[in-house]
């Protein structure tokens, strides 16, 4: 891995980035899921990743066996974000990793303007959960965009907010849908965990603390 050239800032994905909710997002939808009777699994929940929750919810009724309206949709999504923040309350400032920790700081410490970009509605509670409130530059999610990853526009807004041009960012994402919106707004990208195997993903990282050697 090589260093890219003038990097000014970071903008992280937050969901399986700087924190690992996805067994929340799971246990959730699974629990909505069973009470509708529709099936849902490890695979699907796999493609939940980085998508809004108004999305995931229609991924999950592709297998229902009848349609659902507007308003059934608005009430399935609320009762699972109410199941979902439930099990957030069981996230503690010790679930925020020594590694993430540490090279967040040495990038704040080596002067690069650190954002998240998150489709999560719930990014504000989230870091308050892991005790992130208040330390990053600035905070684009789910609440202030209208289009979700692969739209560049979550993006684009942080790099906004923090007075970059996407190619003086380095997005850090673990979803495949979170890859094509770095790409298609024209900034670096680096990929973690399931994005290190996809094909757009410009830099495959191993660990949180790889990203010290690209910027
Ligand atoms: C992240 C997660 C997705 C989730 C989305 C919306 O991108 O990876 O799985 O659907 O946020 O989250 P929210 O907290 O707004 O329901
Ligand atoms: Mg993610």
């Amino acid at each position: 891995m090589s260093k890219l050239e003038n990097i000014k800032g970071v903008i992280f994905d937050l969901d399986g980035v700087i924190c690992f909710t996805d067994q929340y997002h799971f246990l959730a939808w699974k629990e909505i899921a069973d009470k509708e009777g529709i099936e849902f699994n490890e695979a699907i929940n796999e493609r939940l990743r980085g998508v809004s929750r108004a999305e995931s919810l229609e991924i999950i009724l592709e297998k229902a066996t009848r349609e659902y309206s507007a308003e059934e949709k608005t009430a399935l999504m609320e009762q699972k974000n109410n199941i979902y923040k439930e099990h957030l309350k069981d996230m503690l400032p010790t679930d925020l990793s020594k590694e993430v920790k540490d090279t967040l700081d040495e990038l704040r410490a080596r002067g690069l303007k650190l954002a998240i970009g998150s489709s999560s509605k719930n990014t504000e509670f989230i870091l308050e959960r892991i005790g992130l409130d208040g330390f990053f530059d600035k905070i684009s999610d789910g609440k202030n965009i209208i289009n979700s990853k692969p739209d560049p526009e979550v993006f684009l807004k942080a790099a906004d907010m923090i007075e970059l041009k996407p190619e003086e960012c380095l997005v850090i994402e673990d979803a495949e849908a979170g890859i094509h919106a770095a790409v298609s707004g024209g900034f670096h990208n680096a990929g973690i965990g399931s994005a290190s195997k996809y094909a757009k993903t410009e830099n495959a990282i191993a660990s949180f603390r790889d990203i010290l050697e690209l910027v």
